[in-house]
């Protein structure tokens, strides 16, 4: 399957049209200092009011399927309760303008625009959000159920629990490592319930979740930068992927965050739920990560951060160092090895699962030529080097059944702003005038032949 990714935030604008409630990220946009430029959702690319022009480009460019995300302030605005009829038309319009085109809709249900409503009684950190996920759930296999095959209840709950609350560079901006944990915990319950309620009634329904996971490498072979680096892929990987395909949160997770938590937000009976069998696994994929246990030694050009866990709650001490290779335009390394090395992991942890790039791709300062071209032949080459790094993944067995580029159109990348350009087709922002990159005629053609070029 060979699809394209969005988010309903990163995209859509009309944040106030048609009752939709303020989500976390408009809130969070909206303090000076937190988004570069000061940008906010508005008017983002106006897909609210231009989805079917984008449906055509899609078409245009042969997409099979479309990966984009049902903002649940638009459907419940407080969160839970009254149900908003006209952000559930928006959808529908979109949904059914897709199956027209023969194109599969691959919905997310939370792609990080919690109504602002539920982070005022709390946010993900509290238990009941995870409940009122799963209301959410209801009403939209209730509305959609009879067209949507395919349904991701979560898009990347790392980024979600710990670039949210834990670093506070995501909305809602908060720096409360234990807070950050629990706020995973019912990010991992509310999936657990969600995918129970859309597989009800619904013996051809599909569900699953995006996770990024990433390669977390050792610097070094001392069992110091092991150590370090096994630390670090218990709070980026396996906190995730533990409680999902073993039903438990690994002893030495637990162990190493003891002084932060005693996880004693986790109940009977909630893990059982976490780690219902999926029906597909997406996964998100950019860079890998390289840490050491300590910064001496390593050339001072190499060092990217060190001294502050960040998002990596209880690794205050972890260095994270770069394997000085090429960069990005958003300043991430390019090393398609990674993907392989996620690929190939998490088909053994969850053998038999189908497993989707749910996204992939890179940021460039693409800008439209005289004659009316995007040269970007930066974010080919990138493509094209995961492309192949998928199908070796293939050919070893591991079970892939699709890829998503990001992003189907230039958008709001959170706290980059505009600033950061992730499209197969670009957007003027003063116009929203939409032209085709040349990534993107070369990812139609990628599409057309089911294959690379040799
Ligand atoms: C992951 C996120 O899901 C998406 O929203 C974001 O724009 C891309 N990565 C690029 O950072």
């Amino acid at each position: 399957m060979w699809g394209a990714s969005t988010a309903s935030f990163q995209i859509e604008g009309a944040t106030t049209a048609d009752g939709r409630g303020p989500s976390i990220w408009d809130t969070f946009s909206a303090i000076p200092g937190k988004v570069l430029n000061g940008d906010t959702g508005e008017p983002a690319v106006d897909h609210y009011r231009r989805y079917a022009e984008d449906v055509g480009i899609m078409s245009e460019l042969g997409i099979g399927a479309y990966r984009f995300s049902i903002a649940w302030p638009r459907v419940l605005p407080e969160g839970g309760g009254t149900v908003n009829q006209a952000g559930l038309d928006f959808y529908e319009r979109l949904l059914d303008r897709l199956l027209a085109a023969g194109i599969t809709p691959w919905p997310t249900l939370y792609h990080w625009d919690l109504p602002q409503a539920l982070e005022d009684k709390g946010g993900w950190p509290e238990r009941d959000t995870a409940y009122r996920f799963a209301e959410f759930a209801e009403v939209l296999r209730d509305r959609f159920g009879d067209r949507v095959r395919d349904w991701t209840t979560l898009n990347e709950p790392w980024c979600a629990a710990f670039l949210g609350y834990a670093d506070g560079v995501h909305a809602p901006g908060r720096r409360d490592p234990s807070a950050a944990l629990a706020a995973a915990h019912h990010l991992l319950l509310g999936h657990g319930l969600a995918a129970s309620v859309l597989r009800e009634g619904g013996s051809q329904r599909r569900v699953g979740l995006t996770l990024n996971q990433t390669t977390v490498r050792p610097y070094t072979t001392s069992p110091a930068d092991v150590g370090v680096a096994r630390r670090a892929d218990g709070v980026r990987n396996r906190i995730f992927t533990g409680p999902l395909f073993q039903g438990s949160y690994p002893a030495d997770i637990r162990e190493d965050l003891a002084g932060i938590s005693d996880f004693s937000f986790v109940r009977d009976g909630d893990l059982d739920l976490v780690a219902a069998p999926l029906d597909h696994l997406g996964v998100n994929y950019y860079t890998p990560e390289w840490v050491s246990a300590t910064s001496e030694g390593i050339d001072p050009a190499r060092i990217e951060s060190g001294g502050d866990g960040g998002a990596f709650v209880g690794c205050d001490d972890v260095v994270f160092v770069s394997q000085g290779l090429p960069r990005t335009g958003i300043g991430w390394e390019i090393d398609a090895s990674g993907l392989y090395e996620v690929l190939v992991r998490l088909a053994a942890e969850c053998p038999g699962v189908p497993l989707y790039v749910h996204e992939n791709g890179a940021a460039y300062d693409d800008e439209v030529g005289p004659d009316d071209r995007v040269r970007d032949p930066d974010r080919v080459a990138y493509i094209d080097a995961h492309l192949r790094i998928v199908h070796e993944a293939l050919k070893a067995g591991v079970p892939m059944h699709g890829y998503f580029v990001w992003s189907l159109l230039d958008n709001f990348e959170w706290a980059w702003g505009y600033s950061k350009r992730f499209g197969v087709v670009h957007v003027d922002y003063e116009t929203q005038r939409r032209t085709v990159k040349d990534s993107g005629r070369w990812f139609a053609e990628v599409v057309g032949a089911g294959g690379l070029p040799r």
